[in-house]
């Protein structure tokens, strides 16, 4: 039996796959009520990554430029995880996609090299992004050093104290790193006034990037997002693409698909090749999965909100616990997000897809768990993903069957080790969410327009 699958060069994406040919969903509004024009996008973004974030077209051509970059990591190995099964007594045969194995750590280079990429053919000559874990920030001062492009991050103020071997990474890489919310944007300003000892959060460092690039009136600075966007789900599709030919090449089709899910990202690009099937008529469970202290899909309404705290981004139809939620300080930065992505969410109104969430404790169980069976420390936001396979085989076990799980393992985590040795002590605590965020969230949402419901 394989253990470690690869996949012949020939194999790889030459393709994304976009997601947006096969769904309906509610356009971005601007603050007037109205969809946003690509117009209005234009001091945020480049215009070539507008078009993508727009367009229709099922298959979009993956530039040899990108292929090239890809090509030092990808294709990543699928690992059937042997000894877990063995360990469990499941008959489910369990594989997961090592996303890991790539330069920064994790699937997020898959989307900062294309970024780069056309922010570069844009002309455009630094971009200033958001980081939870660090992970993307990482990822992005890696893809700017490949292309030459100018990095600075605002990193969540409680992983910027975390994790400071991340921050190393991105000036290892060239990127310029500050701990949000800064006094150097209106909005940190405006959230340290409020409140000086807050942990951050996702959506105030978005505010604060946005704001540091559309400022610069130059013109040569862009922003740039690691998940959320559908051009960033697009991009990650070379990873369930990969996955597919590599289970086909051991004669299997998955039962179940498992990824954890902050802003959607690494979730959408193991899933969304699948779910084209299962719109095609393949039966798959496909489950999103994020923490029970953060539960955006579990708990929170569908409904427009921004996408960072301040209010600079247009309004997404997504699933939102409150764009001014400050998510409580979880050991899992990169899934602390108030919102989702939209492509997410709207497959979830769908009913394509089946949210789930668990604990803290459950997710580190998970993972020391994982590290003893099959040797590699996944990262604190893998393993809610790993949490829940861990669950289905033991389901598989009840039922009897021998059902194939297929999950993404995103990133590891050997800069998190602060995390598991709080863990390790006893000292890692569950964290509930405050009971009144969800009507918070309700009365925060309720002065936009409804979505529509696509089923
Ligand atoms: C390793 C890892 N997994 C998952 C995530 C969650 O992001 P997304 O839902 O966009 O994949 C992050 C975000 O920082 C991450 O670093």
């Amino acid at each position: 039996m394989k253990r470690r699958i690869g996949l012949h060069s020939d194999d790889r994406p030459k393709k994304w796959y976009n997601i947006l040919a096969d769904i309906k969903m509610n356009p971005p509004l601007g603050p007037d009520g109205k969809p946003v024009g690509p117009d209005s996008l234009a001091p945020v973004f480049p215009m070539n990554l507008i078009e993508q974030e727009v367009s229709q077209e099922r298959w979009i051509d993956i530039p040899e430029a990108i292929q090239d970059v890809y090509s030092m990591w990808r294709a990543t190995p699928l690992i059937r995880a042997l000894n877990l099964e063995k360990a469990l007594g499941t008959p489910a045969k369990i594989y997961l996609k090592d996303e890991s194995v790539s330069p920064a750590g994790s699937h997020k280079p898959n989307t900062a090299v294309a970024q780069a990429y056309y922010n570069k053919e844009f002309g455009i000559k630094k971009l200033t992004t958001e980081t939870g874990a660090g992970q993307w920030g990482s990822a992005l001062s890696f893809a700017g050093s490949q292309f030459g492009l100018e990095i600075e991050v605002y990193m969540v103020r409680i992983s910027f104290d975390q994790k400071p071997h991340r921050k190393t990474l991105m000036r290892v890489w060239g990127g310029k790193c500050h701990s949000s919310p800064t006094n150097m944007t209106k909005a940190g300003r405006a959230v340290l006034e409020k409140d000086p000892d807050t942990p951050g959060s996702l959506g105030i460092a978005i505010s604060e990037a946005v704001e540091a690039a559309v400022s610069d009136k130059s013109g040569a600075t862009r922003y740039s997002l690691g998940s959320v966007l559908n051009h960033v789900m697009l991009h990650q599709t070379v990873v369930g693409q990969e996955a597919k030919k590599q289970l086909e090449s051991v004669g299997d089709y998955p039962d179940v698909i498992i990824g954890c899910a902050g802003g959607g990202s690494n979730f959408a690009g193991l899933a969304f090749p699948f779910v084209y099937d299962k719109i095609n008529g393949k039966e798959i469970d496909i489950l999103p999965v994020e923490p029970l202290a953060c539960p955006t899909l579990t708990k929170a309404a569908f409904a427009y909100d921004h996408g960072d705290e301040a209010g600079y981004t247009p309004l997404l139809a997504m699933h939102s616990l409150g764009h001014t939620f400050v998510p409580p300080p979880i050991h899992a930065g990169g899934l602390r997000y108030h919102g989702m992505a939209p492509t997410v969410s709207q497959l979830i109104v769908s009913g394509l897809l089946e949210p789930k969430a668990v604990s803290q404790i459950e997710a580190y169980d998970a993972g020391v768990q994982w590290a003893l069976t099959e040797g590699t420390v996944p990262a604190p936001e893998t393993n809610h993903a790993l949490a829940q396979v861990i669950k289905e085989a033991n389901k598989a076990k009840e039922e009897g069957k021998e059902k194939v799980i297929l999950a993404n393992f995103s990133g590891h985590g050997m800069l998190d080790l602060s995390a598991y040795e709080k863990f390790l002590d006893g000292k890692l605590e569950e964290v509930e969410l405050p009971a009144e965020v969800l009507e918070r969230a309700a009365s925060v949402t309720a002065q936009y327009p409804k979505p529509e419901i696509f089923k």
